[in-house]
């Protein structure tokens, strides 16, 4: 583990980024690839740690290749990842110091996720949520379908929210809930939906948009070459 002890803001971050060695048949990971010169997992980090509240940042890297994240902008510390995800998220829990008890989960793919949206997380924790996710309103129109492609009907969008990161936790709430979790989740929230925790939604960004197809990266090429992002 390579570590830097910053004291700055009250909030950790930990970016679960273990999988990025695991994958077969070729092509760059989807947080190693490159944003104006730099790996989307980079900026993600740089962003959330330009943010006044956040004073610790974890990545959880491939145990195999802990150095496959690449270089970094500090301070951060770099910890072995686990064998899924949400073990990668435990072990970076495990190696933030005891003082903080604001925890955030970012997704390396939310590389432009502005600072104000972590503010705005954070704040929300402080305030006393014991769970807080970052939400935008569904803009297309979802229908339910069948396996052999008819439509059931239409959903009520009005009740549906696109979930976003970073996800914001009080620390102890963060821990039962991987204490409790049997199967493996994507959705950190969700598991602590399971514990009963009422999950509090706060305004999202569009900048941060998960990037993950081609036309995601022109996207963010030109939101970056632009004025739009804090
Ligand atoms: O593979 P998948 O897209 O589900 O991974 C989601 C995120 O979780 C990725 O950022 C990946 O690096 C991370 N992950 C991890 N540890 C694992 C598997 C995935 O940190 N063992």
């Amino acid at each position: 583990m390579t570590a830097q002890h910053p004291v700055r803001g009250d909030v950790a971050v930990l970016v679960p980024a273990a999988g990025l060695g695991t994958r077969l048949g070729g092509g760059t990971p989807k947080a190693l690839r490159i944003l104006a010169g730099e790996s989307l997992l980079s900026h993600a980090v740089r962003r959330v740690a330009a943010a006044p509240s956040v004073g610790y940042v974890v990545v959880a890297a491939p145990p195999e290749d802990p150095g496959a994240v690449g270089p970094l902008p500090g301070p951060v510390t770099v910890v072995p990842g686990g064998a899924t995800r949400q073990a990668s998220v435990a072990a970076a829990l495990a190696a933030v110091p005891d003082e903080y008890q604001i925890i955030l989960i970012h997704d390396a793919a939310r590389a432009l996720a502005p600072t104000r949206l972590v503010e705005a997380v954070a704040a929300a924790v402080r305030a006393g949520w014991d769970a807080v996710i970052p939400v935008l309103p569904v803009v297309d129109t979802i229908k339910e379908v069948t396996a052999s492609g008819t439509v059931v009907g239409t959903v009520d969008r009005s009740v549906l929210r696109v979930v976003q990161t970073p996800q914001g936790f009080r620390r102890a709430v963060l821990a039962a809930a991987h204490a409790a979790a049997t199967d493996d989740h994507t959705d950190d929230a969700g598991m602590v939906e399971k514990l009963g925790v009422r999950v509090h939604i706060v305004a999202g960004d569009e900048a941060a948009f998960k990037i993950t197809r081609p036309v995601d990266l022109v996207l963010a090429e030109a939101l970056l070459a632009g004025t739009l992002l804090s």
